[in-house]
């Protein structure tokens, strides 16, 4: 199988945080010791994936270069590219469609994080999966601000609704999809919603008539956050702290994961945490070489 490569979603930034004019890309501001962006990221590395190319618009591209680099401190691949307008979250597979070149791939949004026991083998799970899609449904109190699964009285997934008025049931679909090599030209297909964008729930929905979409839920074990607003860009900075200082490990650390996954070594690890020698994030990296690798 080819391998899978990796998507983020990092344009259309966030308006609804500061106005545009502030010139701040909302995804690389920071969740408590890390930019937002490190989460999505060290999301696709734990799933092993690690040819990425992070989408964003045009005058953002540049502070995600100079924050991110071509990704070979992580021993990655980072290729970058414009979206020129925000038109919608499956247009993400037009603008890569030379990029993935038919290969299956794994998009998360810039401002999701993920956290949970079980997480890396959820995700080994859904990469093992060649053909078809894998979308994850989360139990949230507001389901009105997402996409929304909506199911039969067996459990069965009829449909994906997104924004709904009345939604169907209070499972959200998660910022994280997991597509064949199909996905590209099959976004193509999608027609810009009366919004305005191309939806994701519309090529999503490709998947589902066609019987080839795993809708997995994820279990109230799972910490799902999104950053879009101002409370909960600092709930998610409070979740990541208590659990840091709790135990001791990091969270969405792109340096921890590269070096568990043996994609940098022992010394490349050193030199990055002495970057990092006045601060606990750097402290917690040279606690790695001693410990061995741990991952929260
Ligand atoms: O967070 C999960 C939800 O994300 C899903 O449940 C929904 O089905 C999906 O449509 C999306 O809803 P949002 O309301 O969160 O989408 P939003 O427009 O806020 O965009 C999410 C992120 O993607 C945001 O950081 C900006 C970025 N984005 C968005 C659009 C529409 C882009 O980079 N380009 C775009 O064209």
């Amino acid at each position: 199988m080819t391998a899978r490569k990796g998507i983020i979603l990092a344009g259309g930034s966030g308006t609804r945080l500061f106005p545009i004019t502030t010139g701040v890309s909302k995804q690389l501001m920071p969740i408590y010791d890390k930019p937002m962006i490190y989460y999505p990221l060290s999301v696709l590395m734990m799933t092993g994936i690690r040819e990425i190319a992070i989408i964003t618009t045009p005058r953002d591209q540049d502070q995600f270069r100079r924050a991110l680099g071509d990704g070979s401190q992580w021993g990655l691949t980072l290729s970058y590219v414009v979206q020129p307008h925000p038109g919608g979250l499956a247009q993400a597979y037009t603008l890569t469609e030379d990029f993935l070149a038919g290969a299956p791939s794994c998009m998360v949004l810039g401002d999701n994080i993920f956290f949970g026991q079980g997480l890396a083998e959820m995700l080994s799970e859904a990469d093992a999966r060649s053909g078809g899609g894998t979308i994850f449904g989360y139990h949230v109190a507001d389901p009105k601000r997402y996409g929304v699964v909506a199911m039969d009285a067996t459990g069965k997934v009829t449909g994906i609704v997104e924004k709904p008025e009345v939604p169907p049931s209070d499972y959200a679909v998660t910022g994280l999809y997991f597509l064949d090599g199909h996905a590209s030209e099959r976004a193509r297909l999608v027609k810009p919603s009366r919004r305005g964008e191309m939806e994701i729930v519309s090529l999503l929905e490709m998947y589902l008539d066609e019987g080839t979409l795993e809708v997995k839920r994820m279990g109230r074990g799972f910490a799902w956050l999104d950053t879009g607003t101002h409370d909960s860009l600092l709930d998610a900075a409070n979740f990541v702290r208590t659990l840091q200082k709790r135990q001791g490990l990091q969270t969405g650390s792109p340096d921890a994961i590269a070096f568990h996954n043996g994609w940098i070594s022992r010394s490349d690890l050193q030199a990055i945490a002495a970057t990092y020698a006045n601060n606990d994030y750097g402290r917690h990296l040279l606690g790695l070489l001693e410990d061995g690798a741990e991952l929260a």
